[in-house]
Order: C-alpha cells, then sequence, then structure tokens
C-alpha cells in the first residue's frame, strides 16, 4: 500500500456488500484454493460469501463487521461473533470469524489495524479484550500474524468441506 495512501477503519454499511463478498471469494481461493479450483470449492465461496450474507451479518447483533477503506476501495475486513463460548478457550466468548486482506495490501499494517480496532470494539461490548479464532495449520503466514499479536495456541479444531476434514489450530489471546 502506497504510504500516502489513509487507511480508515470504519463499521460495514450495507453500500460494502458486493465488495466484501468479492474480496472475501478473492482471498478465500487464493488462501486455499492452491491445486485450483473445483466444483465443491467454487460452490462453497459462491454460496458462503454472498452480498445478502453480509448483509444480513449487518444487522445481526452479535456480529461486527470492520472495513478497513483505503482511498475509497475496500483493502480488508473483520467479522465477529459475540456469544460464542469456546470450550479450549473459556477466556473468551467472542469469535473472531474472519480476517481478511486483499493480497496487495498485505503486510502494510492492514491486518494489524483490523486487529487492534477488533479488540478495542471487543474489550467496548464485553468488559476485555479476550478473543479466539481458528487458523488452518497450513496456513503458517496468518499463524505468524497472530503470534506475533499474542495469540497462543489453545487446542485443534476440525473445518469439515465436502468429504475433507481440515486441521485447524485454535488460537486464544486476552
Ligand atoms: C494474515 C493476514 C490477515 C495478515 O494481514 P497483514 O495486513 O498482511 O498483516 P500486517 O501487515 O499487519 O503484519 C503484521 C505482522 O504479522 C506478521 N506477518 C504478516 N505477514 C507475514 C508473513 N507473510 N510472514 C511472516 N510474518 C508475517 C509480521 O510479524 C508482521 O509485522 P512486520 O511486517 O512488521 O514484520 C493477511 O495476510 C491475510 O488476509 N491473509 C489471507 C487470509 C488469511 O489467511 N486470513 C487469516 C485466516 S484465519
Amino acid at each position: 500500500m502506497p504510504r500516502s495512501t489513509h487507511l480508515h477503519i470504519r463499521p460495514a454499511i450495507a453500500a460494502d456488500a458486493p465488495a466484501l463478498a468479492a474480496l472475501s471469494i478473492q482471498v478465500w481461493l487464493s488462501t486455499y484454493a492452491t491445486e485450483g479450483v473445483n466444483e465443491l470449492l467454487a460452490r462453497y465461496v459462491l454460496d458462503e460469501f454472498t452480498p445478502a450474507a453480509f448483509v444480513s451479518w449487518m444487522s445481526d447483533p452479535d456480529t461486527a463487521l470492520l472495513v478497513a477503506e483505503a482511498g475509497g476501495h475496500l483493502a480488508g475486513y473483520a467479522r465477529l461473533r459475540f456469544g460464542a463460548p469456546q470450550e479450549l478457550f473459556p477466556a473468551a466468548s467472542t469469535e473472531l470469524c474472519t480476517l481478511y486482506v486483499q493480497e496487495p495490501f498485505t503486510r502494510s499494517g492492514v491486518g494489524s489495524a483490523l486487529l487492534r480496532e477488533a479488540r478495542s470494539t471487543v474489550r467496548g461490548r464485553t468488559g476485555n479484550g479476550a478473543l479466539w479464532l481458528t487458523v488452518n495449520v497450513r496456513n503458517r503466514r496468518a499463524s505468524a500474524f497472530y503470534e506475533k499479536h499474542g495469540f497462543a495456541h489453545r487446542g485443534t479444531a476440525w473445518f469439515a468441506l465436502g468429504d475433507g476434514r481440515h486441521e485447524n489450530h485454535v488460537l486464544g489471546a486476552c
């Protein structure tokens, strides 16, 4: 990201929904479809990341959706789910469901800015910034990012897609 581009973190609005859906599909495929795209993966992203899904998260009182805007474009977003206990990390009742930064903006502080704002949102709502999340064990970039931000390994969870089960780390931070 050029140094001159101002980054603004703000709550998502309905007009962001198409861009959020497109950005999600791009980031998800580039992160996980490392052997190409098949019908299973295509159907998953097209069903999961729809503009309607984002609009409905925006009106859900147990969800917070924060976007990172740079020069009038979305560069990334974070989605939080409140009231989501995790038995492997009982200190937290909020899940960071998604933290996606579009590739050209990675490694320029966008993810850190979104995470900072997410934790401040959690503090405002629950009185502490405790948060848990899951990350695919092969996603070393994200693991390095979360480690840098003080998240520690709390256990293992499995993500099912079709007949496959994908190992995830459960990470948590207070
Ligand atoms: C993981 C992700 C959110 C990080 O966001 P980002 O904006 O690139 O992160 P930042 O620029 O704020 O990086 C902060 C720190 O994280 C660590 N980090 C980030 N990317 C890294 C990489 N590729 N390798 C090693 N460390 C990395 C570094 O310590 C970095 O600090 P530094 O640049 O001063 O060394 C982003 O890469 C992303 O969206 N990836 C694809 C989707 C994904 O995997 N999301 C998480 C799923 S749970």
